[in-house]
């Protein structure tokens, strides 16, 4: 599939759940190309979410494509599951993972993306061995496990360095930012080599949801250069 970049990706863990078919139509009005879902077991990260049937919920509300980040202690056993209720992409945490080559090529015989996600703490190195063999790459910008955290400044850093790896070995993975995404830093994110930004608070918590959608993209166009 063929996205335009950058790509903003509202986190609907931020969503009003009460309401979830229209907080997803709002994301729709704005042509948003992809959609995050954070799953939470409340092991891996001291957080519980939301499961399969919630996915498949969220889903049914949208064309967008679906990111979903396994926020999970033995996530090989949920990747069916996940892909079944229309997961487009599935991100593993590099931390959960004793075999990640053996995880990766599991999520690839499901037909969908393999998106490797790894916390502030972990040393970018850990994804070296795999990184000709996944899509995506999603750099925890925040400790994981809850919304409206804020951003970990030396992301930046990581950031620029992950794209030089990238670069290095000739790797064709995107480059993803999760946590603490808003109006005032998505510009310098994106500069500094994002090319998918996820945005919970910042896009949920915003009165005119279109709107805002609006302008964190255009900020991020303009982190890209692909805008004056
Ligand atoms: C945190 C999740 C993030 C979170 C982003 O563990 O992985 O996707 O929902 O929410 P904000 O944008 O509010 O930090
Ligand atoms: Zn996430």
């Amino acid at each position: 599939m063929d996205f335009t970049l950058p790509i903003l990706a509202p986190s609907i863990l931020a969503s009003d759940y009460t309401r979830l078919g229209e907080e997803i139509d709002k994301c729709n009005q704005a042509d948003i190309q992809w959609l995050h879902c954070d799953i939470m077991d409340g092991h891996f990260v001291p957080n519980i979410s939301y499961g399969p049937k919630f996915v498949e919920s969220a889903g049914s509300c949208t064309e967008a494509f679906l990111d979903v980040h396994l926020m999970i202690e033995n996530p090989d056993q949920y990747i069916e599951r996940f892909v079944d209720a229309g997961a487009d992409q599935i991100t593993v945490h590099q931390e959960t993972c004793p075999h990640l080559h053996r995880t990766i090529q599991s999520i690839h015989n499901y037909g969908v993306t393999a998106g490797v996600a790894i916390n502030p703490a972990t040393s970018l190195q850990t994804i070296e061995p795999v990184i000709n063999e996944i899509d995506l790459v999603l750099l925890m910008s925040v400790n994981p496990g809850f919304g409206g955290q804020s951003f970990i400044e030396n992301t930046y850093q990581r950031l620029q360095k992950l794209s030089a790896m990238r670069d290095e070995y000739g790797a064709g993975f995107l480059i993803e930012v999760d946590g603490g995404v808003n109006l005032d830093n998505i510009q310098k994110v994106t500069q500094c080599g994002a090319d998918v930004l996820v945005a919970g608070s910042a896009v949920f918590k915003a009165k005119n949801i279109p709107k805002r959608i609006e302008n964190l993209t255009e900020k991020a166009k303009m982190g890209k250069g692909t805008i004056a």
